[in-house]
């Protein structure tokens, strides 16, 4: 198991990867905070927030630790149950259940889960603590550390939500097993990016050991998923809200929020964008020399190493004009993080329509090549 320390000004929590995390859950949560799970020898109410098919797998698992059963709350799986009508309901349930302010919620599942989980964690009588225990490969290595939590309006992703730093996360390896295959490459596409924009080491792993990892070798998938982690917790822990650092990390996500809202958040899994909009941003960085044509070709062979991406049935025009409404595009100015050599990246915001253009050309021509 590797523990990574996660430190910014709000909070300070220990991120912990590794087999048999969720069978020994109860006592993991006494020693991060003791009290948390009993209050004066009685027990406190203890909320678990997941859904169905992942309850199904490994709902027994997780609970056997427990002296006394977890409430269970079910969020049916998909994007469009992360919206405010599921937190109204989650919430009610909550307090018809005897939640109060001593209560404990633990989000067991995937990236959705997570972010809803923390969300009503993060205003449940105005707060109470939150455990991460993430189940897909994307929200162990991305979505369940940083605080980030939310959920969607019909206006756009993500447009409400808050800040509320977990207590601990814990990353169970063994959890991934029953992960579908695609979930597994899409969620790995962000331990790709991880490398890319701050860990030569993790990229060299990447390419070297691509059989173990996707055939879900335990120690290859700790040493990527901690890796991964260990980048984002030191991203987060100097720029917890995202003022210039913590946008590195949307390195590939300019056209990959694109290409998701161009099809309608329906075709690409997110991490499958991300992938495609890595290949964009690698020709932009190409076009303006912060890589060498060598750097190039070699992290663009990373990214198909753990494709297959789907193929895109788009047009350059459409994919251009959606990356002007990503949120993150502050005052219009179209930002691009771009990787300088490999394991370091900057933002650039001088971007004109006709490198755009150019770069989704190439991306649309390669996923076209790639799929004849
Ligand atoms: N808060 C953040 O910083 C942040 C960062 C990145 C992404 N996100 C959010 O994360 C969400 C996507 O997360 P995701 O990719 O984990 O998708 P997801 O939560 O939809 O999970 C993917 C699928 O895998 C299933 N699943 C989960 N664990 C499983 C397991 N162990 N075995 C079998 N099946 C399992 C789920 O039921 C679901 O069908 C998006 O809503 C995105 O906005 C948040
Ligand atoms: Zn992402």
């Amino acid at each position: 198991m590797q523990t990574i320390r996660v430190e910014t000004l709000s909070a300070r929590y220990d991120v912990m990867a590794g087999r048999g995390l969720i069978q020994t859950l109860a006592p993991r949560i006494e020693r991060v905070a003791g009290g948390l799970l009993h209050r004066g020898g009685l027990p406190r109410r203890v909320f678990v927030l997941t859904s169905a098919p992942i309850w199904a797998l490994w709902g027994q698992c997780m609970q056997q630790s427990f002296s006394d059963a977890p409430v269970v709350l079910f969020l049916p799986p998909g994007e469009e149950h992360k919206n405010l009508k599921s937190v109204e309901g989650l919430l009610r349930q909550m307090i018809q259940a005897g939640g109060d302010r001593g209560s404990l919620l633990i989000a067991f599942g995937g990236g959705i889960v997570g972010d809803v989980g923390g969300f009503l964690a993060a205003i449940f009588m105005r707060g109470i603590p939150c455990i991460q225990v993430p189940t897909t490969l994307l929200a162990q290595v991305d979505s369940s550390v940083g605080g980030k939590t939310g959920v969607n309006l019909p206006e756009g992703k993500n447009l409400v939500g808050s800040f509320h730093q977990p207590l601990a996360v814990f990353a169970d390896i063994g959890v991934l097993g029953t992960l579908p295959d695609r979930e597994l490459r899409a969620g790995l596409m962000e331990s790709v990016k991880a490398g890319i924009i701050r860990d030569r080491a993790l990229v060299r792993f990447m390419e070297e050991h691509a059989d173990e990892v996707l055939g879900r070798d335990p120690k290859a998938l700790e040493k990527v998923i901690a890796a991964s982690i260990r980048m984002k917790a030191g991203v987060v822990n100097r720029d917890e809200r995202e003022g210039g650092l913590r946008m590195i990390l949307n390195f590939g996500h300019t056209v990959g929020h694109a290409l998701e809202q161009a099809t309608g958040y329906k075709t690409l899994l997110h991490g499958e964008a991300v992938g495609w909009g890595m290949v964009a941003a690698l020709y932009l960085a190409r076009q303006r020399g912060t890589i060498s044509r060598a750097q190039f070709e070699r992290l663009e062979r990373l990214i198909h190493l753990y494709g297959p991406l789907p193929p895109l049935k788009l047009r350059a025009a459409k994919v251009a004009a959606a990356t002007g409404v990503d949120k993150k595009n502050v005052g219009g100015v179209r930002r691009f993080v771009l990787p300088l050599g490999i394991g370091d990246a900057g933002v650039v915001e001088d971007v004109t329509a006709a490198e755009l253009e150019a770069a989704v050309g190439y991306m649309l021509a390669r996923s076209a090549e790639r799929h004849v």
